[in-house]
């Protein structure tokens, strides 16, 4: 028997870029999209050193890479600055007028910097992180809410060459405790609280209990945002406000190896302690660049939002880093999607006339369930291409936004990447790629994807398989912060050479890729490996679903016995007959043998704080009833309780 994914589902819907938007792309064929591919993945070398020619470096590389698997260095010997490469240089360039942010709190609060003022703040807090003795590879943690600040403090930190680990503002005390353990951060940079759906999360509390035992951290800079009573440790914690009136809005940046490290990020698997990625300078840099510059299209006249915190790996790539260093203008909202409604997104759309517009699944999901009329009172014909990032897409989800939100004009792209990789993977280019829904398509210049098979053979078409990457590329994590030996094991040892991403995915014979969800979650029924995100989009594409999360639990004849859980669109309920009606769906859309045994209807998913369905959890509730792994990173913890009731009670 085979031990490949199977894919029933067949999409056929394809939608090509309008001739306009194909004309002033940067990629505009798939001819010109191949041959630069091409380019990329034989002669890296020439590829990449052009891309990098664009940005501004103090010493010219000697080898553009230095490739001992599984270890990287790009740009060797090379010298730049990061932050100068993001700021400085548009201001040089006489670019220092036109808005690098525009930014709106949750209560409605705005503000707009230019590059020059970012210059300027990000100058006074460089000075500031030096006047408390913070210097090159200092690890510095950054646990804000989504403010300016944010951003500034990470390229302050880049600039004098300290290792920036951001902490989500969602998470507790005790991730922030982990993490601080883990990267040995020296300096805390907090705020008093930031505004989430109403209310007023208390930052500096969390961070007072994580630092309760602690012997490392000597400063903890602390921004006034929401003006909640805070406590300050005398000797250690000091005001963002105090501190930055002390010091010039000029700062001269030394340049770094394109080796430096540039940040950690931790990212929780269902297993073990979190890993710090740890990413450095150069090939980042350019990684990040060149993605926004081809998948964004980014010009001068964008307006560019992705909704991402700064605290997930979209944020760092497609918030501060990428965008910034092709000097676009960008808005970035501090709040929920839900404050005070459904609508808030598409009022910020309409508001800052945005034009390319990035955000993920689970909040498309919650769109469709909230009801069109909340989109349909705004005007959205500002907006010329749209993103998505972080679970597949399921093809109905993907053909209301597309419909809905894209007024059918506005190309796709559904970007398949991981904090891991550091930049997109796999995606349309929008001004050629035919797109389908659900389908990342095609992997972008410099990345070598296929599907492989236990053996390591390359699956044919249309056989499902695990994803791996078998060249390196720039934009590569490096290792995993203070543990080489599980980055090896984690990511290397599967195939030899090759990275393995952990997800399943499958091509068709044109060459696009479709992710079909993380291989952990892979369901095994009667010996037939079905994807999991295969049975939730059929799910879905019922006129009364608007979310699922499917996993397999023990069967003594199947193997696994299919089991959903279903959430519904708002105002609808959850009749037995619907149920029925629910399962028969599927099994016309894929077959009997997706056939969900169980459907379980719930108003809400278990979702990560990223927006992830956690499968793991559902997999152990449904297996034995209850819930023991670790759920720190849930989302809404309460969610357990209500599932529990719900699967006991059958
Ligand atoms: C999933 C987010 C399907 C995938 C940038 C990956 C996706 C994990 C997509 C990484 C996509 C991300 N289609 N699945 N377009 N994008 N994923 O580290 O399982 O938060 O391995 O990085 O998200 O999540 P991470």
């Amino acid at each position: 028997m085979s031990n490949n994914i199977e894919s029933h589902l067949s999409e056929d819907r394809e939608f090509k870029p309008s001739k306009e938007f194909s004309k002033k792309a940067r990629v505009s064929s798939m001819a010109q999209y191949k041959r630069m591919h091409k380019e990329s993945v034989e002669k890296p070398h020439v590829f990449w050193a052009r891309e990098a020619k664009e940005l501004s470096w103090d010493k010219k590389w000697g080898k553009v890479l230095d490739w001992k698997a599984p270890y990287a260095k790009w740009f060797v010997g090379g010298k730049t600055n990061v932050c100068v490469n993001c700021v400085d240089r548009h201001v040089d360039e006489g670019r220092g007028n036109k808005a690098a942010i525009i930014w709106e709190g949750e209560p409605g609060d705005k503000r707009t910097l230019t590059y020059s003022q970012l210059q300027r703040e990000v100058c006074k807090f460089a000075n500031v992180l030096e006047s408390h003795g913070v210097k090159s590879k200092d690890r510095v943690l950054i646990y804000m809410p989504m403010v300016v600040e944010a951003t500034v403090a990470m390229l302050a930190c880049a600039r004098i060459g300290a290792v920036h680990s951001i902490v989500f503002g969602g998470f507790s005390a005790e991730s922030i405790k982990d993490r601080l353990d883990d990267s040995k951060a020296t300096c805390v940079i907090t705020a008093d609280g930031g505004w989430r759906r109403g209310g007023v999360v208390d930052l500096k509390a969390n961070v007072d209990e994580a630092l309760k035992k602690d012997k490392i951290v000597k400063t903890v800079i602390v921004l006034e945002r929401t003006r909640n009573k805070v406590k300050m440790k005398r000797g250690r914690d000091v005001w963002w406000h105090d501190e930055t009136a002390k010091v010039t809005g000029t700062h001269k940046a030394k340049s770094f190896d394109s080796e430096h490290p540039l940040f950690i990020l931790y990212t929780s698997g269902s297993t073990g302690k979190p890993k710090g990625i740890l990413h450095t300078t150069g090939g980042y840099m350019v990684n990040t660049y060149a993605t926004c510059k081809y998948i964004f299209d980014m010009r001068d006249d964008d307006v560019y939002w992705c909704t991402a915190d700064v605290g997930w790996i979209t944020g760092h790539s497609y918030i501060t880093y990428g965008p910034m260093l092709n000097g676009v203008t960008q808005v970035m909202y501090e709040g929920a999607p839900n404050f005070p409604d459904f609508s808030r997104f598409w009022q910020i759309v309409e508001d800052y006339g945005v034009s390319i517009f990035y955000t993920a699944p689970t909040a498309i999901r919650a769109f469709i369930k909230a009801g069109d009329e909340l989109v349909e009172k705004h005007d959205l014909s500002s907006l010329r291409l749209l993103g998505t990032v972080g679970e597949p897409i399921n093809p109905e989800a993907w053909m209301w936004y597309y419909n809905k939100i894209g007024g059918g004009r506005c190309p796709i792209v559904d970007t398949w990447w991981q904090t891991e990789t550091g930049a997109i993977m796999i995606s349309p280019m929008p001004g050629c790629t035919p797109i389908r829904p659900g389908t990342a398509t095609m992997p972008f210049f410099g990345v070598d994807a296929a599907i492989l098979d236990e053996e390591g053979k390359e699956c044919k078409a249309n056989e499902g398989g695990r994803l791996v990457i078998r060249k390196p590329w720039p934009g590569m994590l490096r290792t995993i912060y203070g543990d080489k030996k599980r980055y090896k094991d984690t990511y290397w040892s599967d195939y030899p050479g090759m990275y393995t991403a952990g997800d399943g995915a499958i091509r068709d014979k044109k060459g696009n890729f479709t992710i079909v969800g993380r291989l952990d979650d892979v369901l095994n029924v009667s010996g037939h490996r079905l994807g999991t995100a295969e049975v939730e989009s059929a799910l879905v594409s019922h006129k009364a679903v608007a979310e699922a999360a499917v996993v397999g639990r023990p069967h003594e004849i199947k193997g696994q016995a299919v089991v959903a859980f279903v959430s519904l669109k708002t105002g609808i309920e959850g009749t037995d007959e619907l149920l029925k009606e629910v399962r028969n769906h599927v099994g016309k859309v894929i077959g009997a043998i997706a056939k969900p045994d169980d459907v379980y209807f719930t108003p809400a998913l278990p979702k990560t704080r990223s927006g992830k369905i956690m499968r793991r959890l559902l997999k152990e509730l449904v297996a034995t009833g209850k819930v023991t792994g670790n759920i720190t990173t849930l989302e809404d913890v309460s969610v357990v309780k209500s599932l529990q009731k719900l699967v006991k009670k059958k």
